[in-house]
Formats: C-alpha cells, structure tokens, sequence
C-alpha cells in the first residue's frame, strides 16, 4: 500500500498572526497544483493558528493545520496551557507532539508524551509524534533501541486502529537547525526500526500504513535523496518552512514520491 507523502512545517517560535497568514496563503498559491497528491501541513505558534486556519479555511488551499503543543486535559487550572478542544475549535486537525525542544527545554517526559498523544486521538486530532536520538546516544551505537524505546512509550496500550492514524517524526537532534544530516540510508535504517516497533506493537497491516518522516535540517536540497529511501514518507521541516518558495519546492519534490 503506497503510503501519500506528507510535508509538515514547523514553524516554531516564528511569526506573528499576520505573518504567518500571508506565508500560509502565498504557499497555498505555489502548491495548488500538489493539493491532492501531498498531504501539506504547516505548524504556526498558538497566536496565529486562527489568522491562519482563516487564510486556508474553507474554499481556500488544501493545506492542514497543526499545533505544535498540547495539554492533555481538557480544561481548568494549567496557566499558560492549551487543551485538545481549543486546538480542534481552531480547525487544527494535526498536532506536534514531543518535539525534542519541549524535551529537552520544557521537561516533556515520555508519560507526557503519552498523555497527550491519547488525548488527541481521543478528539480526532492525529498526533505528529517527534522521537529521536542525541549525537551522545549514536556515539554509543544506542539509536535504534533509544529510538524505539520512545515509540513504545508513547504508543503502547492504545488501539490499533489509532496507531494507524499517528505519523511519527525521526529527528535526530544533533540534525536539528544545525545543517548536520544523516546519510539518507542511515535514517532509513531507524525509521525502517521505527516501523518494525510499529509492527510488534499493533500488527504488521498497521505498520505498513503509519507514515514516518525525516526532520533535521531537511531543505530543498537534500529532500530527495531522503524520500526516495523506502521507510521515509516525508520531512518535519523547520527552518526551510519559513520561506514559502523553500517549502513549496520541498512539497514539489515530495509530490515525486506518491
Ligand atoms: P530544522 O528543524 O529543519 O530547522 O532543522 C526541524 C524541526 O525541529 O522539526
């Protein structure tokens, strides 16, 4: 079964509301013509996600929104959070989960992860869950067992029918905004790890459908030596998806892939 390639920008802590409605709608031009064929998702910061779920709402570009957090309770006294219905009432229909910033910065633990991914699927929200190894771990040779220990700990235990819908994002973090890559065969080998987790945990016809994306420093450049590794479905974009001529070239690269 072909899995449909997915690009998916992160924005991070960049743009304002109005910003980002423009980058979103001057991207939504350039990729009119890969709306079917790619699943194109762009990630704002909680401010812009209503300018700019209104700048690719209905009638407009088939671009998918995003968060790039959650909280998994669905409301009350957590300062400065946001819940899954907040996200959902915004038109989000995907959300970052995990990222190794929030790790490594906000203490987001694996039974955080865990949380939030439940409550997301919970509330039709499909999860972009974010795993990956420290330049520390892959010295050790520990990647791949690392690397599916936190596939585990955030899967485990729920429905397979939903672990079909959660799209995993491989990102070594010594990858992250630093130009550093991997050889595209040895991400292809940990997220060919990645998959076989998958199919231990829910079966084999699910690990054939769940997408898994590259993300590290991925850009128009190096896109299409990672797609073209079978076990890479699609890039977790940063950087690169600042720019809307940058991430449009990736999702047409990406569009060479179905
Ligand atoms: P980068 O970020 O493309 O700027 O390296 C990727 C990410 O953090 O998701």
């Amino acid at each position: 079964m072909a899995r449909k390639p997915m690009i998916a920008g992160n924005w991070k802590m960049y743009k304002t509301a109005e910003e980002g409605a423009e980058l979103a709608q001057g991207l939504g031009e350039r990729i009119r013509l890969h709306w079917d064929d790619v699943d194109v998702v762009i990630c704002p910061p909680f401010t812009a996600l209503k300018s700019v779920s209104a700048a690719i709402g209905s009638g407009g570009p088939n671009i998918g929104l995003a968060a790039q957090n959650v909280h998994w309770e669905e409301k009350g006294a957590f300062t400065g959070e946001v819940s899954v219905p907040m996200l959902a009432d915004l038109g989000c229909s995907w959300c970052i989960v995990g990222h190794s910033e929030r790790r490594g910065m906000f203490g987001e633990t694996d039974e955080s992860v865990a949380r939030k991914v439940r409550a997301l699927l919970a509330a039709g929200i499909d999860p972009i869950l974010c795993v990956g190894e420290s330049l520390e771990t892959r010295d050790s040779g520990a990647t791949d067992s690392f690397v599916r220990g936190q596939v585990r700990a955030a899967l485990e235990g729920i429905p397979a029918d939903d672990a079909a819908r959660v799209v995993i994002a491989y990102e070594p973090i010594w990858a992250i905004g630093t130009g550093l890559t991997p050889d595209a065969e040895a991400a292809n080998d940990v997220c060919r790890a990645i998959r076989a987790m998958i199919g231990t945990l829910f079966g084999q016809s699910v690990a054939i459908q769940v997408r898994i994306l590259y993300g590290g420093s991925a850009k128009p450049e190096n896109l299409g030596q990672f797609m073209a590794e079978p076990n890479v479905d699609g890039a977790l974009v940063g950087g690169a998806a600042l720019d809307a001529a940058s991430f449009s070239a990736m999702v047409e690269t990406a569009s060479l892939y179905l």
